[in-house]
């Protein structure tokens, strides 16, 4: 893939930059470019290119806007202390997209381009990478949209893939500290043959009407359980869960109709090394509420690119509620060993890391 370059010539100045990169939040200020390229079915991917960020003009016609044909990723880059930049197995988002694009009846981006245009935009807004004090990073954002000027409902037959980048403070605000959550029993997120394993904004949007009703409980995030029986555990509206047994042993919601979140995979091996055995199986609703009151259950915490690891605390629901589980120390070890291979304190030994910068 051929990636042309046009700077910005508007680029924020160093002042603005540190100020911004001194409290970034999540999601609210973007870097000064952004890349793009093009498909149509006689050219394939073509036109890529990096230009300086802004507004999209769009038909109001554009099938994504109406029919929600589109797919996205999340990824982060990270300063090491000797200040080059790396991202996280940026292949396995890649590969994830491809899967994605398949549900959503998208072309496929190849790896290797979408790896090469995440590096692309990352080498060019550079200086936009925080470095890691505070677990700072520049999350990263890959999406498809459908593109072609039409309302008839089939797929689109020009395609735009971009990436934009924002920088990252904590996901949640007040630091590590357990997440509370709302059982949901109205709501369910993916049913099978549905969306659930892909990445796409209808999914989110379908979790927020839960999400308000979570809050409303005054609860931090929303869990969903599966459709057919409304009885196994699923993920929350962005992160994936486990759970830890007082004999050490971890169980994490089996595949299929979750997000497959390169988190969760990452925690798999991390907790092997450790060794903790993890069982991907379904897991309930009652087993989760059983397991607290008898302290069988020890730890639950939660991950995902933007949230990290976060540990779990107090589930309620209409009509109930259980504590939060006796500790955190599993889930601050892993989360430990996950950041300090992200942020290259620890040895990389499954080959994660991508160096870009
Ligand atoms: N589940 C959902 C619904 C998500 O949106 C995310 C976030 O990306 C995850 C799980 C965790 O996936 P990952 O670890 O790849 O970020
Ligand atoms: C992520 O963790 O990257 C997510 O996509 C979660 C949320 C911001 C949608």
């Amino acid at each position: 893939m051929q990636i042309s370059t046009t700077l910005s010539t508007e680029t924020v100045d160093d002042a603005r930059l540190a100020e911004i990169l001194a409290n970034p939040g999540f999601g609210i200020h973007f870097t000064d470019h952004m890349f793009t390229v093009e498909w149509t079915p006689e050219k394939g991917w073509h036109d890529a290119r990096i230009t300086p960020y802004g507004p999209l003009s769009l038909d109001p016609a554009t099938a994504v806007l109406h029919y929600a044909q589109e797919t996205f990723e999340g990824m982060k880059a990270y300063r090491r202390e000797d200040g080059s930049v790396w991202t996280f197995r940026p292949e396995a988002n890649a590969a994830r997209m491809a899967r994605s694009s398949q549900r959503l009846a998208f072309p496929e981006l190849p790896v290797d381009d979408f790896v090469a245009a995440v590096d692309a935009l990352v080498q060019v807004d550079e200086r936009w990478v925080p470095d890691g004090e505070g677990e700072k990073s520049l999350y990263i954002r890959p999406f498809m949209i459908a593109t072609e000027t039409f309302l008839g409902v089939r797929p689109s037959q020009h395609v735009t893939f971009m990436v934009i980048a924002s920088p990252a403070g904590a996901y949640f605000k007040g630091g590590i500290k357990p997440v509370s959550l709302w059982l949901t029993e109205e709501y369910t997120r993916a049913g099978r043959g549905g969306m659930g394993a892909a990445k796409t904004g209808g999914n989110y949007a379908s979790s927020l009407v839960a999400q308000q009703e979570a809050t409303a409980n005054g609860c931090d995030q929303v869990v969903f359980l599966d459709v057919a029986e409304g009885k196994y555990v699923e993920e929350l509206g962005g992160m994936n869960m486990y759970f830890v047994f007082k004999d050490g042993s971890i169980v994490t919601p089996a595949t299929g109709t979750i997000l497959e979140g390169i988190t969760r995979s990452s925690i798999i091996q991390i907790a092997d090394g450790l060794g903790h055995q993890v069982t991907e199986r379904r897991f309930s609703i009652d087993e989760w509420r059983d397991g607290i009151t008898s302290g069988d259950i020890v730890e639950i915490f939660a991950c995902g690119t933007a949230a990290v690891i976060t540990p779990v605390g107090a589930l309620k629901w209409d009509g109930g509620e259980v504590g939060a589980p006796a500790s955190q120390e599993l889930t601050m070890r892993i989360r430990q060993a996950l950041v300090d291979v992200q942020y290259g304190r620890a040895e990389d030994s499954f080959g994660w890391m991508h160096h870009v910068v």
